[in-house]
């Protein structure tokens, strides 16, 4: 798909914070169980990023996380999108504040598509490299949502964490890397999952809280379906089946939504990859934890075809197909 030129991960890293948060404690302050969050969700803990610790820091952990497994990772790297829903500020954005911190020459912006923002990115990475904008794009997915969070509303708080995860995009050799992306929205769906900044209503006059917001039961529904027809139609393109998926990066979310994919493709639990249950839905940094997750579990290997796919708030949808390696 890039004309002749193979463009895939050259280099992953990830950070989640140390500090881990069990069903129990809410258990403690809230009408709530563990096992309600456990069966509904699959989640059991998260982790939960330190009172001064923000997105940029969880971001500069992700990419010294990519940089200790791949020395020499950045050398090349012309410039940083960091996808997020929690930046640290308005402005400047946070990829700016990566940009500094690891000393790259070249540019740097957000990304704000809700949880699908670190798929939007690595297309967009892919797309710039393969227009010679760009040799390489360091690709950073990061969120603080703790700090977003309506603690005391047990339909929100349960279910996310917080986390970083960082990629390297670039050349990789003939016959591995992107085979497909499929990047999609439906703002009609704003209202359902939101967080105000500026405004404190939607066009539509809906009035916005200055916290999360989500209406659970409708993005449930929407995230079912297009987790179907999205992975689908990133299978397709890449001119692949079901059956030739080896593994299924999908964002961690809730299991129930991930299982109802998984059984829409007919793939087995074994290339299902899942951490939803130790950390929650970690937003942008959901599918780049995982996929490393499931890389030093040795789940991965070399000329693998894997499938990645996400939703969120927007309402935003993206898969991608990628076969593993090359680099
Ligand atoms: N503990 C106990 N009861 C709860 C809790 C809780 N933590 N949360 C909600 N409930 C209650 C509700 O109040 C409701 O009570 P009611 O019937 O008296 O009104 C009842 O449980 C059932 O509520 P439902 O919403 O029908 O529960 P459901 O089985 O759908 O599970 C959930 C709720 C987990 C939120 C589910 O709808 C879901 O996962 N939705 C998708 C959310 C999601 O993936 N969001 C990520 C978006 S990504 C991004 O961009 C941020």
């Amino acid at each position: 798909m890039t004309g002749g030129q193979a463009l895939g991960i050259l280099a992953l890293g990830a950070y989640a914070p140390q500090r881990v948060m069990r069903n129990e404690e809410f258990e403690a302050y809230l009408d709530t169980s563990d096992e309600w969050i456990v069966t509904r969700t699959g989640i059991r803990e998260r982790r939960i990023a330190a009172e001064d610790e923000y997105t940029s820091d969880l971001a500069f952990k992700a990419v010294e996380d990519l940089l200790k497994r791949h020395p020499g990772a950045l050398e090349g790297v012309d410039g940083v999108i960091v996808a997020t829903n929690t930046p640290d500020a308005l402005f400047p954005d946070t990829a700016a504040l990566v940009q500094a911190r690891f000393g790259i020459q070249g540019f740097a912006y957000d990304l704000l598509a809700g949880c699908p923002g670190w798929l939007y990115a690595l297309a967009q990475a892919h797309a710039m490299v393969a227009a010679g904008l760009a040799r390489k794009v360091l690709v950073v997915g990061a969120e603080a949502l703790s700090k977003i969070l309506d603690w005391n509303d047990r339909a929100t708080a349960v279910l996310f964490g917080d986390a970083g995860g960082a990629a390297v995009v670039g050349r990789v050799r003939e016959g591995f890397g992107f085979r497909s992306f499929v990047l999609g929205a439906d703002g009609t769906g704003a209202k359902e999952l939101y967080h105000a900044c500026v405004a404190p209503r939607l066009p539509d006059g809906t009035s916005m809280r200055n916290r999360l917001h989500m209406n659970g039961r409708e993005v449930f529904k929407f995230a079912v379906r297009v987790m179907n027809t999205a992975t689908l139609e990133a299978i397709e393109k890449a001119g692949l089946t079901p059956e030739d998926i080896k593994v299924f990066v999908p964002h961690q979310a809730n299991l129930r939504i991930i299982d109802a994919a998984r059984e829409r493709l007919g793939l087995p639990w074994e290339r299902v990859v899942v951490n939803v249950d130790r950390y929650g839905n970690t937003s942008t940094a959901s599918i780049p934890l995982a996929l490393k997750e499931a890389v030093d579990a040795g789940r991965i290997q070399e000329g693998d075809h894997v499938l990645l796919v996400s939703f969120g708030a927007g309402l935003t949808w993206a898969a991608a197909v990628l076969t593993w390696g090359g680099a």
